[in-house]
């Protein structure tokens, strides 16, 4: 199961710890009101089950899809958005779950794009933060973990489309790209 040459950086149980730890914090801010959960696909779906299954009242997932380009040919950054026209946040709050806040230009823009379609507000869960890669500067209302500049495949997280099934977070590579 574990035949493959990839370093733990954050084992399964301290994942699902401090996962806990956050449905605790979402639940008690929210109390009056749930959120809208939008989950920031596909890396972000193994977290956002966790830690909606912790949720009172078994709130709904949505789905919503950020691609990025240019990012190694350009410094424009430019993120799609695809996936969200049915999504009913008009009036909401919207909470996004993310699996890891890089540059911070995906959450800039999901933000951006939620307020302009009738949001309330915007905040951000995310299982990961790589602080010293940030380009624009985002707020993480709720972080599971804060991680070096290194590459993470693993709990949901690919690259090219593989290993997201791996039950942890593991090292890809030690050096960030770019
Ligand atoms: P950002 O827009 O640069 O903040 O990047 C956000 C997206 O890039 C994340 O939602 C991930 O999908 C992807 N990403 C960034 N770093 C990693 C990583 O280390 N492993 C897997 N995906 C990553
Ligand atoms: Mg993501």
């Amino acid at each position: 199961m574990t035949a493959h040459p990839f370093p733990v950086l954050i084992d399964r149980e301290s994942l699902l710890v401090r996962i806990r730890e956050l449905a605790r914090a979402i639940a008690a801010d929210y109390e009056d009101e749930p959120p809208l959960l939008v989950v920031v696909i596909e890396g972000a779906r193994t977290f956002a089950h966790e830690l909606a299954r912790l949720l009172p009242g078994q709130p709904p997932l949505f789905e919503i899809r950020a691609a990025s380009y240019g990012e190694s040919t350009t410094s424009s950054g430019q993120v799609d958005v695809a996936g969200g026209d049915g999504l009913p946040c008009a009036g909401k709050q919207v909470l996004l779950l993310e699996d890891i806040v890089d540059t911070g230009r995906t959450i800039a823009r999901l933000r951006e794009w939620f307020l302009a379609r009738g949001a309330s507000g915007v905040r951000v869960a995310s299982l990961l933060s790589k602080p010293s890669r940030r380009v624009v500067p985002v707020a993480v209302d709720y972080l599971g973990f804060e991680i070096d500049d290194c590459f993470v495949i693993g709990f949901g997280m690919d690259v090219g489309g593989r290993y997201r099934e791996l039950p942890e977070v593991l090292v890809f590579e030690q050096s960030g790209r770019g």
